[in-house]
């Protein structure tokens, strides 16, 4: 594995793999600092153009306790803010620092930057996908219910957005249910599920249908960040909030997931959010420990090549 770029790629075994490691990091962490280093002496840079927390602070961190060093480089301050090409920016990266660590809009970008760079690079979140948050979700399903294999998880909220898509891909790979319920022109087109080809998925325009016995309930913001003015997309969702009385139709140990940041009111209630805080910021602490999975993976690889 030299990139990460989408779950798309990542086969079942991969998967598996990646979240095992996360755990047996998690449990070290717990002990102290990690004597293994497999970051030493290497320079990684964060290029984001678009706003972060849970990512920004889980990477800087994670590449630091793996013995590396990092950059944070907001795309409003470099050149590529200003329009150089982002493979220029790349072939430049690619001559000074280890890897990169990518939060961006296009996806074609971060393909881009992967191509001229040559480095290792990391998607961290494009408006396609986002494939750290969905590795960090599965070992939080893991944690909890044990395994995410024959489970129900439904997605609530935009059915064609970052989080939904990089989802099917995973339910496509994985052995478990999704049923994602959406407005019927924020559910997936049918060419993306011909595409997909995967018997895993079911989509619903009644959200009590997807959340029927679900063991995961999932949700994610109505509007992703660059969407911020389409109030008439956001005015289809009222009927698609996590609340109390949709919750009456899960499977009675369910847990609620949500990636953050919240819009209290608008995809989830308050009451709901801080009901399953616990494993909602179990969820977002996950992120460290399977973003140093990847890193330790990928600095596997470019060892391997030498
Ligand atoms: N879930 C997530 O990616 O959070 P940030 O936008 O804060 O990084
Ligand atoms: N779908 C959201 C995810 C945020 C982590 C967005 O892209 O804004």
């Amino acid at each position: 594995m030299k990139h990460l770029l989408s779950i798309e790629e990542l086969s079942k075994d991969r998967i598996w793999k990646l979240i095992d490691h996360a755990a047996t990091l998690k449990n070290e962490r717990e002990k102290g600092p990690h004597e293994h280093k497999p970051l030493l002496g290497q320079t990684w840079a964060m290029i984001f153009t678009k706003a972060s927390t849970r990512t920004r602070v889980s990477f800087e961190v994670g590449v630091r306790e793996l013995g590396g060093s990092v950059m944070f480089l907001s795309s409003n301050d470099i050149q590529l803010g200003r329009g150089e090409p982002i493979k220029d920016t790349a072939r430049v990266m690619g001559r000074m620092v280890h890897g990169a660590i990518i939060r961006t809009f296009a996806q074609q970008d971060v393909i881009d930057f992967s191509k001229y760079s040559g480095i290792p690079t990391i998607n961290a979140l494009t408006d396609d996908a986002h494939p750290c948050q969905i590795l960090a979700d599965l070992l939080t399903i893991r944690e909890r219910l044990g395994t995410w294999e024959n489970k129900k998880i439904a997605f609530v909220g935009d059915g064609f957005n970052n989080m939904s898509r990089s989802w099917m891909w995973a339910a496509k790979e994985l052995n478990f249910h999704l049923a994602i319920a959406a407005p019927a022109n924020c559910l997936p087109s049918d060419s993306y599920m011909k595409c997909l080809d995967s018997p895993n998925i079911s989509l619903h325009t009644d959200p009590t249908e997807a959340v029927d016995g679900a063991d995961v309930i999932n949700t994610d913001v109505w509007l992703s960040m660059g969407q911020e003015d389409q109030a008439d997309k956001e005015a289809q969702f009222d009927n698609y909030q996590v609340n109390t009385e949709l919750l009456k139709h899960a499977n009675p140990s369910h847990i609620v997931l949500h990636c953050l940041p919240a819009y209290r009111g608008k995809e989830i209630t308050e009451e709901v959010l801080e009901a399953y805080s616990d494993v909602i910021f179990q969820q977002a602490e996950n992120r460290l420990h399977a973003q140093k999975s990847i890193l330790a993976k990928l600095a596997a690889h470019q060892s391997s090549e030498f």
